[in-house]
């Protein structure tokens, strides 16, 4: 086939964004083309559409009358789905002519891909047709509930009843990647391989409220509103500014990133551009469930080993990989929302601000005994906290999904990640936990962390080598500070503080940070990382305030 000719050429193209699932469809990954953008540029239009892998043409018409002919815009020969106008009536109509659906079923895929096959139909998708729950719903002869538990329902080859399409029933390959039967066909065909799509629009067609009469949970809809539905700009930035940065940030920050990593790729070379996808449903389970932990998830949702991706665990992928492989068992969270290896003795930057699983477990910072190796409160969900097990019920066995993924409305868990209500608590705490946060620990957190700034204020008040007391230099702080600005709640509290504040003053240099002593070290590292954790010590109250009792003696001590 001639098509072998941009094989070759492509590895001088410059590198193209991929296109990603901008629309949730029942049924997943569309069968049909669906548009899904007109807009106008100085010299045209652009038009954006949506479907499966293959060749499409685009065609116009000058305006509704039936005996005007359908005008074919550039060649028919279209993979982008993407097309420019630019030879424009003043109201023309355009219409998208793409490959017909031809849906295989996945017996078709198991002679090549057999060890996707073979682990992808031991998962709940290839129940869902199946099972005895939908059948005694009625949904096996519903056509309101068909597209999300058949493949292809309502398009041509696709899905019609149990006993004309077999083969068709339940969630498979073809939902999610799009009808396969012409690459089954021709597999080296370079223009219909399925597409391998991660964005979370895919799962969110069928894992949704809105699009189901049947109550089905909001998961798509809750991941929308959280945090990992989008990329950090920053990091964004950063990752634009040197390819390197796309692994050593986009290992957490980044889902297309991660999993290239995760398939023993460097993301630094084969995605360029196309590191802005967030932490999608791919990236926490495993949709063709390779492992045996629960509803597909990639790692567990608890552990107890201590964990840390450094720097060195990311500055190549085969140091990835080695590291991954060895720690699969540690808790899903665990695997971003980790402390990075960070020590006292760091001196450019405060711990980063994903310290969470390290302080649950109490395995990080400085307390008056030496440095925390494993000093777990009873939030930790473990054997060894006296609170976990009453009344022989366990709470916290989920750890972080057990306080951040509480069961929302329909009785699945609540992908928002935020502490939605107090249930969770009230199975352990009499008093209402937000009086003990709002009352009892952020005030207490409050209180010793105003004291030990003032105290760390007035050790760098003193300071004359010009290092530590030039302009505008907090003698304290790291090279690049931490960037501390304060906002105090409706209680007049510190309640949390934020980067996104300017920072008006710098830390000390290189040769700077080697007059601090090690009391400073330790404190500020102690300060940053109650801080950074995010939950004001809920996350181990113990912990939190022993480390910035520790902090205050320190200080005290180099004050005398
Ligand atoms: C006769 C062998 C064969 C059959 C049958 C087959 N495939 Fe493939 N498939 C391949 C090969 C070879 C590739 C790699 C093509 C490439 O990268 O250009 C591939 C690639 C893919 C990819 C893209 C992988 C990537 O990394 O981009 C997907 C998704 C896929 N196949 C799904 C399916 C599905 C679904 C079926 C069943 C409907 C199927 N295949 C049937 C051989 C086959
Ligand atoms: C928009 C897609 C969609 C439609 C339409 C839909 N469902 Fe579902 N259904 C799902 C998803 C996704 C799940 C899994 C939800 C989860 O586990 O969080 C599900 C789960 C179920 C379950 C539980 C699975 C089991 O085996 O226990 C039943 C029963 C069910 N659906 C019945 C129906 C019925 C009956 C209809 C039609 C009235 C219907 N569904 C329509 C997407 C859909
Ligand atoms: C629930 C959605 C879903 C289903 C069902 C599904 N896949 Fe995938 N598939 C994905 C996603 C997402 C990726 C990319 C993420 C990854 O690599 O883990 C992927 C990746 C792939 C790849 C690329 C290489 C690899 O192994 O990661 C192939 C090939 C593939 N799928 C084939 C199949 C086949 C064949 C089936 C049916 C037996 C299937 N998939 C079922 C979502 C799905
Ligand atoms: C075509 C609709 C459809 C698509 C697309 C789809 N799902 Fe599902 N999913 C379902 C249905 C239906 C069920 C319930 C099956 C059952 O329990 O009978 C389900 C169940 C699940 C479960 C529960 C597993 C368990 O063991 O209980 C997980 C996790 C899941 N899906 C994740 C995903 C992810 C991640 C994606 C995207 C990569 C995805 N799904 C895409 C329809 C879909
Ligand atoms: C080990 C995983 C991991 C690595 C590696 C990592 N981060 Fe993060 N980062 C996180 C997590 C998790 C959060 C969110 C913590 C939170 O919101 O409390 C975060 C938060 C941030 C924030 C604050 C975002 C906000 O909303 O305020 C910035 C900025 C940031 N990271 C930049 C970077 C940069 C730049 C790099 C690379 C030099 C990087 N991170 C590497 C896990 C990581
Ligand atoms: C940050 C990681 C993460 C992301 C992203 C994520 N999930 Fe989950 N998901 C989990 C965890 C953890 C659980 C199990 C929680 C528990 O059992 O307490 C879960 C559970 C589920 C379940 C099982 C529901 C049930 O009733 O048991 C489904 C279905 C599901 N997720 C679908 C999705 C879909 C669809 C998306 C994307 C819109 C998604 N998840 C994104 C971590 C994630
Ligand atoms: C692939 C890496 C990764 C995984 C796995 C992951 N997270 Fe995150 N998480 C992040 C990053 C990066 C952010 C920062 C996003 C931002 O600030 O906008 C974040 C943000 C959050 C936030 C919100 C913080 C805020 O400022 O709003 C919470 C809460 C959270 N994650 C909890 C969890 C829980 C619970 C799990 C496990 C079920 C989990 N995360 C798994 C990377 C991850
Ligand atoms: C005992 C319940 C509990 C457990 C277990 C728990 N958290 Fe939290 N977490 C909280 C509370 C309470 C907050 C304070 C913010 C709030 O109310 O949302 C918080 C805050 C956070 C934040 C900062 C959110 C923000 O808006 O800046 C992140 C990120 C986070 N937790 C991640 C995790 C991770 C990851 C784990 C597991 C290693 C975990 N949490 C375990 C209760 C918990
Ligand atoms: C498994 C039982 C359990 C659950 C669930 C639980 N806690 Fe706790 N919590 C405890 C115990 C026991 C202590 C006291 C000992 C300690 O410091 O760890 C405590 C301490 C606290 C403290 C510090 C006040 C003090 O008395 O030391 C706060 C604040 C707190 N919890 C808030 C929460 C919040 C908020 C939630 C829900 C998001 C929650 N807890 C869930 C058992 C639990």
């Amino acid at each position: 086939m001639a098509l072998t000719v941009f094989g070759v050429c492509s590895l001088s193209l410059p590198a193209q964004s991929t296109q990603h699932l901008t629309i949730t469809q029942p049924g997943g990954m569309p069968g049909l083309p669906v548009m899904t953008g007109i807009s106008r540029l100085t010299n045209g239009m652009q038009l954006t559409w949506e479907g499966p892998s293959g060749y499409y043409q685009v065609f116009q018409k000058s305006n509704t009358l039936l005996n005007v002919p359908w005008v074919a815009l550039g060649k028919a020969t279209n993979l982008n789905r993407t097309a420019t106008i630019t030879r424009l009536y003043t109201s023309a109509f355009f219409r998208i002519s793409g490959p017909a659906p031809k849906y295989a079923g996945s017996k078709a895929c198991l002679t090549c891909h057999l060890n996707v096959c073979s682990v992808e139909t031991n998962t709940a998708h290839a129940r869902a047709f199946v099972s005895t729950n939908f059948a005694n719903y009625g949904g096996q002869y519903n056509a309101a509930c068909l597209p999300c538990h058949t493949v292809g329902y309502g398009l041509p080859t696709g899905f019609v009843s149990a006993s004309a399409t077999p083969l068709l029933e339940n969630v498979q390959c073809e939902n999610c990647h799009g009808p396969a039967a012409n690459h089954a066909a021709s597999p080296d065909d370079p223009t219909v391989v399925p597409r391998v799509e991660l964005a979370s629009q895919v799962c969110g067609g069928c894992h949704s409220a809105s699009h189901s009469t049947y109550t089905n949970p909001p998961t798509y809809e809750e991941w929308m509103t959280s945090g990992h539905a989008a990329v950090v700009p920053d990091t964004l930035s950063v990752m634009a500014s040197s390819t390197n940065n796309i692994r050593t940030c986009g290992v957490c920050h980044s889902g297309s990133a991660r999993l290239a990593m995760l398939d023993g790729l460097n993301p630094a070379v084969t995605l360029t551009k196309d590191y802005n996808v967030p932490i999608t449903c791919a990236v926490c389970h495993d949709p063709h469930q390779t492992n045996s932990y629960p509803v597909q998830l990639r790692n567990p949702p608890a552990s107890t080993n201590y964990f840390a991706l450094t720097s060195a665990d990311t500055a190549s992928v085969a140091a990835f990989t080695n590291k991954y492989n060895a720690n699969t068992d540690i808790n899903l969270c665990a695997q971003c929302h980790n402390d990075r290896g960070a020590t006292w003795t760091d001196t450019s930057r405060a711990p980063h601000l994903s310290v969470q699983y390290n302080f649950l477990l109490g395995s990080v910072g400085e307390l008056l005994g030496g440095t925390a190796t494993f000093n777990p409160g009873n939030h930790a969900g473990l054997p060894s906290s006296a609170a976990y097990s009453i009344s022989g019920t366990f709470y916290l066995t989920n750890q972080c999904a057990a306080c951040h993924m509480q069961t929302d409305s329909r009785g699945a868990p609540d992908h928002s990640t935020m502490i939605t209500s107090d249930a969770v608590c009230l199975n352990c705490h009499i008093t209402p936990p937000e009086i003990l946060q709002d009352y009892y620990l952020t005030p207490a957190i409050s209180n010793n962390v105003i004291t030990l700034i003032s105290a760390m204020n007035q050790w760098a008040a003193v300071q004359t080598n010009s290092l530590l007391a030039t302009n505008g230099v907090v003698a304290w702080e790291y090279t690049t500070p931490g960037g501390l600005t304060w906002q105090t709640n409706s209680l007049g509290y510190v309640s949390s503080w934020s980067l996104a504040n300017p920072v008006t003053f710098t830390g000390p240099t290189k040769a700077g940070q080697a007059l601090i002593p090690d009391q400073v070290k330790r404190a500020r590292f102690n300060l940053y990382l109650v801080l950074n954790d995010g939950s004001m010590g809920v996350h181990n109250p113990s912990l939190a305030l022993n480390l910035l009792n520790a902090a205050q003696i320190w200080m005290v001590q180099l004050l005398q």
